[in-house]
């Protein structure tokens, strides 16, 4: 996601909703201008951030078992990925299926344009056979749309725990568009973290090198910048929790001091009491149980799990029933 493709009105909009609701909030979508895009990418290389290593695992030792539903029905299809950005697990599947001579189109759907024309370049040089026709959109909106939809069959992928980022009630709706976004028989690949040692999740959120820190506190920033703010970031401290019960790892930016802020594009002052919190981030961990009741619950039949060898992490595959 980045900066450019932010409405400046709906940020405006968003930030304003947020710091005046009790308790205060920002929404997480917000992390990713051009900065935090960057400190993204540099989260997925932390030791302690085993996510991405996982997933990356478990789609390179599996891929093949992972197509096979949809190679069986042995003939073209359509490959939707939801949140596609730099492809970088998603060419593992890619690469498979372009030596494999597999007949298909590829529809990376992205919500930033920059991400999308950069993900079509680095393909057109490593895959040139590749059909790409990228969508820049929300989620949500593109399942509106299903501007794939031409009644071959649709793999459609959700990868790297992106629905973790929605509230439970959220992650429902989010299923919801999928199965109005899907006719019966279409096959969805959804990664979702699983529920683990509290201490390893919290790690991944609380890296030694203080990225996931800046990550967050680049909320403020980007407010400062882009919303003539003058939030002062070391009287905020980054304060990451863990539930294990919900699963829920919640992330705060904590006022570690009584002080007013004020935001110019919104011609308002914000006050802070002491140890005041905004939330910003939620990225829920699951048990499979759980996983299994959102499929059935949203209209999916669960096909397969495929999880990593720590059991740390799974791609589910759904059918539409
Ligand atoms: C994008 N999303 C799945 C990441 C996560 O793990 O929730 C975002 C992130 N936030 C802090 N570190 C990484």
């Amino acid at each position: 996601m980045n900066a450019k493709n932010t409405d400046f009105g709906t940020f405006a909009q968003d930030v304003m909703l947020g710091l005046n609701s009790t308790p205060k909030t920002l929404p997480s979508k917000y992390f990713y201008d051009a900065k935090g895009d960057k400190l993204f990418q540099q989260i997925m290389a932390l030791p302690e951030y085993y996510l991405t290593r996982k997933e990356y695992e478990i789609l390179e030792s599996q891929h093949e078992q992972i197509l096979a539903k949809i190679l069986a029905l042995g003939e073209p299809f359509n490959l939707v990925e939801l949140g596609a950005g730099d492809g970088f697990k998603t060419k593992i599947l890619l690469r498979y299926l372009v030596k494999e001579k597999v007949e298909f189109n590829y529809f990376p759907v992205d919500f930033s344009g920059s991400v999308l024309e950069e993900l079509q370049q680095s393909l057109a040089s490593e895959l040139p056979e590749l059909s790409v026709s990228p969508i820049q959109d929300t989620y949500r909106e593109s399942l509106k749309k299903q501007e794939w939809e031409d009644g071959k069959p649709n793999l459609i992928l959700f990868l790297g725990a992106n629905l973790g980022n929605f509230g439970v009630k959220e992650a429902k709706n989010v299923i919801d568009h999928l199965r109005v976004g899907t006719k019966r028989g279409d096959m969805v690949l959804l990664g979702f973290d699983l529920k683990k040692h509290p201490q390893t999740i919290l790690n991944a959120y609380n890296d030694k090198q203080g990225i996931t820190r800046e990550f967050n506190m680049n909320l403020l920033d980007r407010i400062n910048r882009e919303l003539d703010a003058d939030f002062d970031r070391d009287s905020f401290m980054h304060w990451p929790t863990y539930n294990p019960v919900s699963g829920e790892c919640r992330s705060y930016l904590v006022s570690l001091k009584p002080q007013q802020v004020t935001i110019g594009a919104l011609n308002q002052n914000f006050e802070f009491e002491a140890f005041e919190s905004i939330f910003t981030e939620i990225s829920k961990k699951y048990s499979l149980t759980e996983i299994g009741s959102l499929a059935s619950s949203g209209g999916f039949h669960v096909e397969e799990n495929f999880l990593d060898s720590e059991e740390y992490f799974a791609d589910v595959l759904w059918e539409r029933v």
